[in-house]
């Protein structure tokens, strides 16, 4: 992690505000282990992304290793530099709170993984573990929020987002297959309506056993967005291919749908898979053209000097 930077956070909560005044989604990608790096951040948002996640950061590894620093977290000198969520795995609250003081100079917020499935992370209680640990996630969003105020940071929601010191902090979930039990879970870590503990939610609407390739759950997605839609700001992250090809409708989206689904609690789109292969996805794109393997390609060799090289680069990472 280098540099010092402190400028141009845009709010993640400003964003919703300012995408809901243009009748659309927020548009997202998603934390991607291996993918979402910086020069793949820089080429989604030139594509019309607003908001970007870094990949999932394991937040005990960056708060003791410089190494783990300096290559889990990269951003740009140059501007724009997109607005980027910093995710970790942690279940350790003042773990999560360190980590996310470290970031929070140069990230627009911090994001807790509790969705991935993988057995090496649920066996440390990292990841989708944390869905049966409803206490624990909340205590690590409260004692993120406290350090962070405590370090300067803005994290008063709504009331933060004019703030150039104003920082969000999320999570990202997935659902149980009795989803009474993530309604108790995301009624738990929210905490209270008018002192709510996260800015907002991302639900990605499969359950931990839920290949990727079975279809996203639907039904779960509008209970859950029209019991909590009013209250925090829901992302859906799972099956965003193309804009025109959503399995839900909403007045956010360009053209009508008859006949699916209409989700007037959904406020944004995160994507994975799609906007891997396709970085233009956002604007429109049904496939990837070749400008956006061009702008990768150019963002990648700047952000990957050659090492010991006596060159001077008009970017430092
Ligand atoms: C290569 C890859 C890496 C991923 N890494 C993360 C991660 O670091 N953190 C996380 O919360 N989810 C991670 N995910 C899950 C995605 O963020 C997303 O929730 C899931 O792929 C469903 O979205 P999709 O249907 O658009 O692919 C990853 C997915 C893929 C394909």
């Amino acid at each position: 992690m280098t540099e010092t930077m402190d400028s141009d956070h845009v709010h993640p909560l400003k964003l919703f505000e300012l995408t809901k005044s243009e009748k659309r989604f927020l548009y997202t990608s998603a934390p991607m282990v291996r993918y979402s790096k910086l020069a793949f951040r820089q080429t989604v948002y030139e594509y019309g992304t607003d908001l970007c996640w870094t990949p999932m950061v394991l937040a005990k590894e960056f708060n003791r290793n410089n190494f783990a620093r300096d290559s889990d977290f990269t951003i740009s000198t140059c501007a724009p530099q997109p607005p980027t969520i910093v995710q970790f795995g942690a279940n350790v609250p003042l773990e999560l709170a360190r980590a996310s003081t470290l970031v929070a100079p140069y990230s627009s917020g911090v994001d807790l993984n509790c969705g991935c499935p993988q057995s090496w992370a649920c066996a440390e209680t990292l990841g989708a573990a944390l869905m049966e640990k409803r206490e624990l996630v909340r205590e690590m969003v409260l004692e993120t929020r406290s350090h962070l105020a405590a370090a300067g940071y803005s994290v008063a929601k709504e009331a933060s987002i004019s703030s150039p010191l104003g920082r969000s902090v999320s999570v990202k979930i997935r659902v149980h297959k009795d989803l009474r039990k993530t309604v108790d879970f995301i009624t738990t870590v929210l905490g209270p309506e008018q002192d709510r503990h996260i800015d907002f939610l991302t639900i990605h609407p499969r359950t931990r056993h839920t290949p990727s390739s079975t279809p996203i759950n639907i039904e779960a997605l509008e209970v859950l967005t029209s019991m909590f839609g009013k209250k925090v700001p829901i992302l859906v992250s799972g099956d965003v291919f193309t804009l025109s090809s959503l399995p839900y409708t909403s007045e956010l989206l360009p053209s009508e749908r008859p006949g699916l689904t209409e989700l007037p609690g959904l406020a944004g789109l995160m994507s994975a898979r799609a906007i891997l292969a396709n970085p233009a996805l956002y604007a429109g794109y049904e496939a990837c053209p070749w400008e956006a393997v061009d702008t990768f390609m150019n963002k990648v060799s700047l952000s990957l000097p050659p090492p010991n090289s006596h060159f001077g680069y008009s970017c430092s990472f």
